[in-house]
């Protein structure tokens, strides 16, 4: 079995371990992957975007199955190029991705259905972006930029005035570029959020265990924004009732709402909600398995990875059992210094060779030279554990994490700490 995997971030490299875990015969090649992927296979200095590139080796090669990791080639439609060239590939097509790649597409799409959401509304000038703001004087407001911002495209303003110059900036000053060639401004919602994993095949789906993601650089969620700076699951505020509650107001209604609209949707959709006094909102759509949600959802399941995505790629996920395991897993991101802006690279990590029973070290941001790993990225490494219970989790990645050193690391000591839904 040969895998062509797309990607390099900590979720590549999870995703290439289960892989290789189950069949360990398998022949893995990652673009363009990282020190971690490169252990268990081989890299090709092929860009994860670079659809001409990875169309040329793939059409050699004939891989017998592509995974896609990241939302970018989703977008960009790499999964409609390999489809067209005969070459099975795991994603959502480019019309499917739309939900991840433009926000404008996707508060349209919850609107007309009548789904769970923040009133608000999308804009194509900067002119009536600025009416609705103005005539909405309830604040924060939140503001996103339509397009794919590396999870920077979203302000939440306090005041006026921020709001004003946030509308400026996005759409005149462009500060992200064609991704603010529209925007959508909607109401703030106070609550929790939480990530729901689905994987479908526009027949039927299996939901995964809840998962809770960190996004803030700092402990007692402080600091700015990040890609996610650890993860939990399954949550143990997602009792029966909740996760019930989740799939009946939000999981069927937008897979049904995907269905009416004819979007062929095979893939992993992650919905990221926010749990409010009156329910769960939607908040966003990612077309991909959340990074580092991907590193704790593996250790979770127990049916082959392969199995399952080769059957959501074939529309026959219905005939297949999903199992999830009684586990709990915790992930603790290790942040190179400088991250969320531009991270400081070089450093050597030390200590990843200090193993533990039921963990595992995911690599995002390295790269190999020589007999010596280096960072190489923002998010250097997910330190992942797994146990019977979540606390027992929580120790022995800590545990692991205190093995590991490299100049400037940054990490919370607080992943997996509180633990209830207030
Ligand atoms: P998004 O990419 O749309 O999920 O937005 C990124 C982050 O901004 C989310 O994970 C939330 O923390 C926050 N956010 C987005 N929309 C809202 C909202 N309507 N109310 C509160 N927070 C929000
Ligand atoms: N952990 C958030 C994301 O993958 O988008």
């Amino acid at each position: 079995m040969k895998i062509l995997l797309l990607g390099s971030g900590g979720r590549e490299h999870a995703l290439a371990w289960r892989l290789r875990q189950d069949d360990p015969a398998l022949a893995l090649f990652t673009a363009p992957g990282n020190a971690g992927t490169g252990q268990l296979g081989t890299n090709l200095p092929i860009a994860a975007t670079d659809l001409a590139g990875l169309l040329a080796w793939a059409e050699k090669e004939r891989p017998d199955f592509t995974i896609v990791g990241p939302e970018a080639p989703l977008c960009a439609g790499v999964v409609d190029r390999f489809e067209q060239a005969g070459i099975p590939i795991f994603g959502p097509n480019a019309a499917a991705a739309r939900l991840e790649g433009s926000k404008v597409f996707t508060k349209n799409f919850l609107l007309k259905h009548g789904l769970p959401t923040a009133p608000g509304a999308g804009f194509v000038d900067s002119a009536s972006a600025l009416a609705y703001s103005q005539a909405h004087p309830l604040f924060p407001q939140v503001l996103k930029a339509d397009g794919l911002a590396a999870g920077k495209g979203v302000i939440i303003a306090q005041t006026p005035e921020e709001a004003t110059g946030t509308i400026a900036q996005i759409m005149d000053q462009r500060a992200f570029g064609d991704a603010g060639n529209a925007m959508v401004i909607e109401e703030f919602l106070p609550g929790r959020e939480m990530s729901i994993h689905v994987l479908t095949d526009g027949l039927s789906h299996v939901i995964l265990p809840i998962a809770q993601d960190h996004k803030r650089l700092g402990e007692g969620d402080s600091g700015p924004n990040t890609g996610g700076m650890g993860a939990y699951a399954p949550a143990p505020f997602a009792t029966a009732e909740l996760q019930a509650q989740i799939s009946r107001e939000v999981v069927v209604p937008v897979l049904a709402a995907l269905r009416e609209e004819g979007i062929d949707f095979r893939g992993i959709l992650y919905i990221g909600i926010i749990w409010t006094g009156d329910g769960p909102r939607i908040l966003e759509f990612n077309v991909r398995g959340g990074d580092p949600e991907t590193q704790i959802l593996l250790p979770l399941l127990d049916t082959p990875l392969l199995e399952i995505l080769q059957a959501v790629r074939d529309r026959r996920l219905g005939a297949i059992d999903v199992r999830s395991n009684a586990r709990h897993a915790v992930t603790v991101v290790m942040a190179a210094a400088g991250y969320p802006g531009t991270p400081e690279t070089g450093a050597s990590i030390e200590g990843l060779e200090f193993d533990l029973p039921d963990t595992a070290v995911f690599h995002g941001g390295t790269k190999q030279d020589g007999s010596q790993v280096l960072v190489n990225g923002g998010r250097v490494l997910s330190v992942t554990a797994w146990a019977s219970d979540l606390a027992s989790a929580r120790d022995l990645a800590y545990r692991r994490v205190a093995k590991i050193h490299f100049a400037g690391s940054q990490f919370r000591r607080d992943i997996a700490a509180r633990l209830t839904l207030e």
